[in-house]
């Protein structure tokens, strides 16, 4: 398949008179998609019942007259202000019950029935409207769910949801006590009516409430994103897309993806590296213009499983962000290294956002390709070598990882509700695992849960896997891969509550967690064969020589040679032998790669990326700051 470049567009931001010149210069620069429409509700509706189309109906002819094909996104991200002053009841309330106003955008509730039905008139308007024309290429539903903490909402809409939810899962109240535990704090109720949302309460509430009320918002998440995709399948052939978040957990994106055609993402390295990753100043200094040498990659690896296999970075950071803590500008080079390593993990297309940079609003210091007086901002040559190279390249095609990360929103939700140690994170449990990966020059693919078939792999991991489903526990044995378990694998039941037989309870391992406990920042359990656990240490208890021990003698890697149990948090040190030991016994090659550069292999192509600031040699070949090299396999 050929990869393609692409472009967000506001037409509603320009005169129509530049509309035409902009077309151009996007075609001219080799550009295939531009994404347009996403958040212009209150210019195609602005008064209930008054459609305006006119105007989108001349920007779609012109871009489309250039060479370029429509993605056309539902405004549902932005309610103007006539939908909120019909239903003002339709905000979604933060967790100390304080509306979350008009003003921005993502001011609404996923339970407001109202919101809904509202979100489902103008779908099916759109549809109606544009589901045929061969001119739209994709359809984008809604704007990055979850985006400003927007999932979770403490509104009476939600309680009322909530209840029903509980009510379908449990049957009985009785049923939700027990499963809870309701007798301890004697919080037991008799009716489903009884129950209230899990914020406000005087300490914490309980964990199987909380994890509950995750698990429902994140079905609100699906509810409200399935009301648009069976609007536009009955009318439009066209793939649905929602452009997803990068480190954004708050719902679960597969079962979201099941409802659609391809996922994409958003990719904002620089950003991310500021605002979102945990990584001490020393890295983030090294880093500063290229983004974290995992990040990105690790997001096209869990975006390609949402969309099974199917995926693009909808928004693509071209310069300086707005939003970060600060907003360093890439290294020359990089907005052409990131779509390169994007593709080199299987997307479709990549597209950057903006096209020009708006001097008004919100985002008026965020770059876009173009300056806003129009001039060419620096990204715009490096997309247009990109699409150059695009011409040159021959297929890359993808190819299946010999390596498997298990991902799982659910476990997420689990140790967020009850991190026990105030920096366990699921999400940076399963980043840090990755990395240490990818520094022995591993490709890897990202799994749900779900997955049935693991046996192409040769090694699979989950850590921190809260509950393991006994369909996958089944996968996982029958695949015949090398597993590595643990931390927290198995920890809980579905409700959170601890299992007996004690964890890990994983047939074939002879192993018990005895003890866990969780340590500051400060403190470390040291390995015997280097680095050490942080965050969090387990004691187990059991039969046998441990695979790998703690400086002072207690088991660290444990189980025999194809199932093994880590029993705490590596840091990077004591990763690499861990891993290492694991390819070994999973016949994989691993390498040692020089800090900062890291491989992608796809069917046909190894590609290699250079994140370092300084140049880096590796197999006889130097490549610069930036720089990115590929060669047939
Ligand atoms: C994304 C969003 C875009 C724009 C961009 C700025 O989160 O989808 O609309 O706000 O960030 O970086």
């Amino acid at each position: 398949m050929k990869r393609t470049l692409g472009v967000c567009y506001y037409p509603e931001h320009w005169p129509e008179e530049i509309w035409a010149e902009d077309a151009r210069r996007m075609a001219e620069a080799g550009l295939t998609w531009v994404r347009i429409g996403e958040f212009a509700w209150s210019r195609l509706e602005p008064a209930p019942g008054r459609f305006d189309f006119d105007w989108l109906d001349r920007a779609i002819g012109i871009l489309a007259d250039a060479g370029l094909k429509i993605v056309l996104g539902t405004p549902t991200a932005t309610p103007p202000r006539w939908v909120v002053e019909k239903y003002p009841d339709m905000l979604a309330l933060d967790a100390q019950g304080r509306p979350r106003g008009f003003g921005s955008r993502r001011h609404y509730c996923f339970s407001h029935d109202g919101y809904l039905a509202e979100c489902r008139r103008i779908v099916t308007v759109l549809g109606d409207r544009y589901g045929r024309d061969p001119r739209i290429g994709a359809w984008q539903i809604d704007n990055e769910y979850g985006c400003h903490d927007t999932t979770l909402s403490y509104s009476d809409a939600a309680r009322r949801a909530f209840r029903d939810w509980l009510a379908q899962r449990y049957q009985s109240p009785d049923a939700l006590n027990r499963a809870w535990g309701n007798v301890f704090w004697s919080m037991e109720v008799d009716s489903f009516d009884q129950i209230d949302l899990p914020n406000l309460t005087v300490t914490e509430p309980n964990p199987a409430h909380s994890l509950a009320f995750r698990r429902f918002s994140s079905d609100q998440v699906v509810r409200f994103n399935r009301n648009q995709a069976e609007i536009l399948r009955a009318r439009s052939d066209a793939p649905l897309i929602h452009n997803y978040m990068g480190r954004e957990v708050s719902f679960d994106h597969f079962a979201v993806g099941a409802d659609l055609d391809i996922a994409s993402w958003d990719s904002y390295p620089l950003g991310f590296l500021s605002d979102r990753l945990d990584a001490d100043e020393a890295h983030r200094a090294r880093f500063l213009r290229q983004g974290d040498p995992d990040n990105q990659a690790f997001h096209h690896d869990l975006y390609r499983a949402v969309g099974r296999g199917r995926w693009w970075i909808m928004e693509q950071q071209p310069g300086p962000v707005n939003w970060a803590p600060w907003n360093a500008a890439p290294l020359p080079g990089m907005a052409r290294l990131w779509a390169w390593e994007a593709f080199a993990h299987g997307a479709e297309a990549v597209c950057y956002f903006r096209w020009r940079q708006a001097p008004f609003a919100q985002e008026q210091m965020h770059a876009g390709l173009l300056r806003p007086d129009s001039a060419p901002a620096p990204a715009l040559a490096q997309a247009a070598q990109v699409a150059r190279e695009i011409g040159d390249l021959p297929e890359v095609g993808t190819a299946q990882a010999q390596v498997a990360m298990i991902f799982d929103y659910a476990s997420s939700w689990m140790w967020e509700v009850q991190p026990q140690g105030r920096d366990f994170s699921y999400f940076r449990l399963m980043f840090e695992t990755y990395r240490a990966l990818r520094r022995k020059g591993l490709s890897i693919d990202i799994l749900p849960p779900e997955a049935a078939d693991l046996s192409q792999y040769r090694l699979i991991l989950a850590p921190g896997l809260g509950h393991v489903p006994p369909a996958l526990l089944q996968a996982l044995r029958k695949s015949g891969a090398v597993l590595l378990l643990g931390p927290r694998t198995n920890a809980k039941t579905p409700h959170m509550a601890i299992p007996v037989p004690l964890p890990p309870a994983i047939e074939g391992l002879d192993w018990t967690v005895d003890l866990v406990e969780s340590l500051p920042p400060a403190a470390t359990v040291p390995l015997a064969d280097g680095g050490a656990f942080r965050h969090w240490f387990e004691h187990l208890e059991g039969s046998g020589t441990p695979l790998a021990m703690t400086a002072d003698g207690r088991p660290a890697v444990a189980g025999d040679a194809r199932l093994r149990y880590v029993a705490g948090w590596p840091d990077a040190d004591g990763w690499a032998p861990i891993v290492a030991d694991a390819c070994r016994e999973a016949g994989i090659a691993t390498v040692d790669l020089p800090d900062g550069l890291r491989l992608r292999d796809t069917g046909t192509h190894r590609f290699v990326f250079n994140y370092a600031p300084e140049p880096v040699t590796w197999e006889g070949q130097t490549l610069p700051p930036a720089g990115v090299a590929w060669w047939p396999l």
